[in-house]
């Protein structure tokens, strides 16, 4: 499964590159008003972090316009890939740029049949939202199983990128279901590499190699 970091902080983008797991990553208007940042630079400075895809999202509701804004946001770099709200023209849009060979991410999916409906648009990834899902009494892990069902019937391409990604659970449950990417807060991520027992192991290794006296 590949991690793209849901992030519009450059340090923590870094920290993630730097590991090496890291596959793209994802903004939204919330992250980048977040980052208190102009959009362009900040989308080029992460777009020249990663060789993945970055999500950058258009605003406009109409077609028309969100093509245009596409067209501003995919000259920021070669891996930019434009994010579109999953509504009729959001999928115009979806099948007009990923028809001319640009990554399209459709975001906002909550239900299966959204899903259905951005894979019939060709989109390179579609972004169903689990915690926000969950937090309103439905169940997330359910739709990315539902979506993956419909997908491997009917042999789509369209990678299912597990999004509103909340905690560790999250990630392990999307990776059984064979989900293709999770997109996840920087905490999360760093979260995974944590185990009680693995810092307690660390803690005892070198207690005992301290009684040694010897150093490597
Ligand atoms: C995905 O692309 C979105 O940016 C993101 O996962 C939204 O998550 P949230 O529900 O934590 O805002």
């Amino acid at each position: 499964m590949k991690f793209f970091a849901d992030t519009a902080e450059i340090a923590d983008i870094q920290e993630l590159a730097a590991t090496g797991l890291l596959d793209g990553v994802t903004t939204n208007p919330s992250l980048i008003a977040k980052s208190g940042r102009d959009f362009k630079d900040v989308t080029r400075e992460i777009c020249a972090l990663t060789t993945g895809p970055v999500s950058a999202e258009v605003v406009a509701l109409d077609h028309a316009t969100m093509m245009k804004e596409a067209e501003i946001l995919r000259k920021i770099a070669d891996n930019v890939c434009i994010k579109v709200p999953l509504t009729i023209d959001g999928l115009k849009t979806c099948k007009a740029l990923t028809s001319d060979g640009t990554m399209v991410n459709v975001t906002l999916c909550f239900s299966a049949a959204q899903a259905l409906l951005a894979a019939k648009a060709g989109a390179t990834f579609v972004s169903p939202f689990v915690g926000r899902h969950d937090d309103n009494g439905f169940d997330g892990m359910q739709l990315i199983s539902d979506i993956r069902l419909i997908y491997d019937n009917y042999g789509y391409e369209t990678e299912i990128l597990v999004a509103s990604v909340r905690h560790g659970i999250h990630v392990l449950e999307a990776a059984k279901i064979g989900a293709d990417v999770m997109t996840a807060p920087p905490s999360v991520i760093k979260g995974l590499f944590k185990h009680i027992l693995t810092e307690k192991g660390i803690e005892g290794f070198l207690a005992d190699w301290a009684k040694t006296g010897q150093s490597i």
